[in-house]
């Protein structure tokens, strides 16, 4: 009983968390108490980046918008087969590259939309199958539209499966994505009202890795289960300036 009492407490939390405070008024965000804004992105912390292209001709199979949604699905069966780093630039850019920055560096505008356009992601993809990369955990740098490589892991396949509680399919994938969040970037705006917030941002997000993996002849699936603190240990983050939010493996089908 008691235990019935704790549940229905916190679903009555989290039912409120889904609700929109934007009325309220009684609190300033920093940025309106004129504190600094953080960076946009995460700058990048190894020495040497990975350059990747823009030039998307080659990649791209299907164009038809129509038959893009009508096959919109997820896949969690895929070729054992590389990945081109090409295909891998499309996926990077068109999820979260920067198309153009607005003002003084108040803003990048991205190819998916982001409340204030705060866009508080970062990307790091578990790499196992693809062209001119060694397996491993990378970092996407969107304004230097290049890839930074993190760490190898000892039995990657096994480190991500265990992750995403024990999704093993997800392993067999050419490159799992995980999406943190950087919170401040939206709290420095929207305060208590941004985490509703964050997480609509993200759908966004892995909505064009589903049209543009299917664009390029492969497939993926969003995935929300996943072992907080394993995810983010593997990812080496800290878990609270930090954290993932969501993942989604990608492969040729
Ligand atoms: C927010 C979200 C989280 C999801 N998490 C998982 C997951 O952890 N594992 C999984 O196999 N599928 C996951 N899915 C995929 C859904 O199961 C899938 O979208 C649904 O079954 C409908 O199938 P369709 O995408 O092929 O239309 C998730 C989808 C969304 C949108």
């Amino acid at each position: 009983m008691e235990n019935e009492e704790f549940l229905q407490n916190l679903i009555a939390s989290n039912r409120l968390f889904m609700k929109s405070d934007f009325g309220l008024t009684e609190y300033e965000s920093d940025q309106e108490k004129g504190l600094a804004q953080p960076p946009l992105t995460k700058s990048a912390t190894a020495g040497e980046t990975i350059p990747l292209t823009k030039d998307f001709s080659g990649v791209i199979k299907e164009v038809n918008y129509l038959t893009l949604l009508q096959g919109r699905k997820s896949s969690r069966v895929y070729k054992q087969e590389k990945i081109s780093l090409d295909q891998l630039a499309f996926l990077l850019w068109s999820t979260q590259g920067v198309t153009g920055i607005r003002g003084n560096n108040y803003a990048a505008i991205r190819p998916v939309p982001s409340a204030g356009a705060r866009h508080p992601f970062e990307t790091y993809l578990a790499v196992f199958q693809v062209e001119g990369l060694v397996k491993g955990i990378y970092h996407y740098l969107p304004l230097e539209h290049a890839l930074e490589f993190v760490t190898a892991v000892d039995e990657l396949e096994a480190a991500v499966s265990t992750s995403l509680c024990d999704q093993k399919w997800a392993a067999k994938s050419a490159v799992t994505f995980f999406y943190s969040v950087v919170p401040y970037r939206s709290e420095w705006r929207y305060s208590i009202s941004s985490h509703r917030v964050m997480l609509l941002d993200a759908g966004h997000v892995v909505q064009n890795l589903y049209l543009s993996s299917q664009a390029i002849g492969c497939g993926t699936c969003a995935i929300a289960a996943f072992e907080q603190k394993v995810v983010d240990q593997l990812l080496q983050l800290d878990g609270e300036n930090e954290f993932v939010v969501y993942a989604a493996p990608v492969g040729l089908i």
